[in-house]
C-alpha cells in the first residue's frame, strides 16, 4: 500500500529508520520479547537523535514543557515527589528536575541509553544539584521504590505497550501512591483493539477496555480535554490519537 509522499510504509521506515525497521521484522520472524525489542528500538532511537520527540508534532524540548505546564496547571508544586515513568530522554524532567527539590523527580525507563543521554541533555551540574532519582527498569511492580509518590505521569508510554503492562501497573501501582496522589497517562484509543503492534511499536485501546481494567483495581478515569491545555496541537499527527486520561481513586 502507497501513501501520498510515495513508496509503501515499509519503505518509508526504512527510509527514515534503517536499522529500526529490522528490528520490527527481526520482531516479526523471531517472535522475540517485546520488551526486549522495544529497548533495542529505544537504544536505536537514542543513538541516532536523542531529542526523539516524545510524540508527533511535538519536539523535545515542547512535548517535557507541554507535560510540565499541564502538571504545574493541576498543582505540582516544588516539595512533591513527581514519577515520570517512561521517563526516556528526560523531555519532561528537562523542565521538571529543574523546578523540584533535591530528590523529587523520579524517572523510570526501560532503556539505560534514553536515561543517560536525558541526564547529558539536562545537564550534569543540574543533574548533581537536584540529585533525581533515575532508575532502570522494564517491570511496573515498584519493588525498589521505597516511598509515596504525588503524582504520576506516563506520557506515550501505555500506548506502547500490551495491554497487560498496564493491567500490572494498576495492581502494582497502589504500593507508590496515597489518596491525593495523581496519576496521568495516555493510552491510543481505538473501537479494536490490536494484540499485535501496529506501526511498529503503536498499541490501541479502546476507553471502554481501558475502564474496565482501572474499575478492576479500584480506579476510576477522566479524560482531559487536552486541547484546553495545549491548543490546536493536539488535533495534530501523533498527538490526535492520543488521550491523555486522570486515573482517579
Ligand atoms: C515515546 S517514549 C516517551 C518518553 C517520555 N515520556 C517523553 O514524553 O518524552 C516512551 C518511553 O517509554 C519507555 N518504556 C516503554 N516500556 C517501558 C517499561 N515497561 N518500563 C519503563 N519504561 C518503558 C521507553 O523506553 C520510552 O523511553
Amino acid at each position: 500500500m502507497s501513501d501520498k509522499s510515495g513508496g509503501t510504509r515499509e519503505e518509508k521506515y526504512v527510509k527514515y529508520n534503517g536499522d529500526y525497521f529490522r528490528s520490527v521484522k527481526k520482531f516479526d520472524e523471531e517472535n522475540i520479547d517485546y520488551l526486549d525489542y522495544y529497548r533495542e528500538i529505544m537504544d536505536f532511537r537514542v543513538a541516532n537523535d536523542a531529542k526523539s520527540a516524545p510524540v508527533d508534532p511535538c519536539t523535545w524540548e515542547d512535548g517535557g514543557k507541554h507535560q510540565f505546564d499541564f502538571l504545574k496547571v493541576r498543582g505540582l508544586m516544588k516539595y512533591h515527589k513527581l514519577m515520570d515513568l517512561g521517563c526516556g530522554t528526560l523531555s519532561l524532567g528537562n523542565n521538571a528536575i529543574p523546578y523540584l527539590d533535591v530528590g523529587n523527580y523520579v524517572g523510570i525507563d526501560i532503556s539505560i541509553k534514553a536515561i543517560e543521554a536525558g541526564k547529558k541533555l539536562v545537564g550534569e551540574s543540574t543533574i548533581d544539584e537536584k540529585a533525581p532519582v533515575l532508575i532502570q527498569s522494564d517491570v511496573f511492580g515498584f519493588d525498589v521504590i521505597d516511598f509515596k509518590v504525588d503524582y504520576i505521569m506516563a506520557f506515550s508510554v501505555f500506548n506502547h505497550l500490551e495491554i497487560k503492562y498496564f493491567a500490572y501497573f494498576c495492581k502494582h501501582v497502589k504500593n507508590i501512591i496515597h489518596g491525593e496522589t495523581k496519576i496521568f497517562l495516555t493510552i491510543c484509543h481505538e473501537p479494536v483493539r490490536n494484540i499485535r503492534p501496529v506501526r511498529a511499536t503503536s498499541y490501541q485501546y479502546s476507553l471502554d477496555e481501558i475502564n474496565n481494567i482501572l474499575k478492576l483495581n479500584g480506579f476510576g478515569m477522566k479524560i482531559v480535554d487536552t486541547e484546553k491545555y495545549w491548543g490546536r496541537i493536539t488535533m495534530q499527527k501523533g498527538l490526535k490519537r492520543l488521550k491523555l486520561i486522570e486515573v482517579t481513586q
